[in-house]
């Protein structure tokens, strides 16, 4: 069910808040650095008026709508200043299981915000959206997000790969997963 109430999540240096029409151009900058672009599914420079629909299409969504990602906007506590986002999705056919992506303006990078973004993401899915499973898929070249989603919890299950041609290149994504039993023995 949408969480229509939600305004935002706070961990020790961040807030993981709702879009704002005023987070255009830090949201641009970050998504037009060509190494922060490589693996994902835009092209650097990332066009402004693909950024605005996006933001309009974010400050209209809810978080936990079935079918649907929801993207939270990483800001830092003390300024507010954007510096990446987290996306989730919720299974259209089952709701208690979710996906996740996530990005951090390289400027951010190296300080463990993501990792501290991406928890206070799964908290918030398992605690208190009850959700059973959150998987994220990563391309096997991106040590920094295998490391980091190892140094969460995330654990590899058997599945094949996905293979695929992409942006020039040959890429293979492999499967990562969190249950709500790992979660809490890994919370308690
Ligand atoms: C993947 C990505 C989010 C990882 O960012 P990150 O900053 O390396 O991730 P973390 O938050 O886990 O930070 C870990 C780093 O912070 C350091 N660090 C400093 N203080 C820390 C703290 N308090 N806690 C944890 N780590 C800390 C760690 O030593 C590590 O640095 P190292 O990589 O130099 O060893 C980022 O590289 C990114 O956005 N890439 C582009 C987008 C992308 O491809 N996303 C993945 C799609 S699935």
């Amino acid at each position: 069910m949408p969480d229509i109430a939600f305004s935002a999540l706070e961990t020790a240096r961040l807030r993981l808040r709702r879009f704002r029409e005023d987070d255009l151009d830090i949201f641009r900058t970050y998504r037009s650095q060509p190494d922060t672009a490589r693996f994902q599914s835009w092209e650097a420079p990332f066009p402004e008026a693909e950024a605005r629909a996006f933001l309009d299409e974010m400050i209209a969504a809810h978080p936990d709508t079935p079918g649907q990602w929801f993207q939270f906007a990483i800001a830092l506590r003390d300024d507010d200043m954007l510096v990446g986002d987290i996306a989730l999705r919720i299974d259209g056919d089952d709701p208690g299981v979710a996906e996740l992506g996530y990005t951090l303006d390289a400027r951010a990078t190296g300080k463990g915000l993501a990792s501290e973004a991406i928890a206070a993401v799964l908290a918030y899915a398992f605690e208190t959206r009850g959700k059973r499973l959150v998987e994220a898929w990563t391309d096997t070249r991106l040590s920094r997000s295998l490391t980091l989603l190892a140094r969460l919890g995330f654990t590899r299950p058997s599945g094949p790969p996905r293979h695929g041609f992409y942006k020039g290149e040959w890429c293979e994504d492999i499967n990562h997963a969190m249950t709500a039993q790992d979660w809490a023995a890994r919370a308690g």
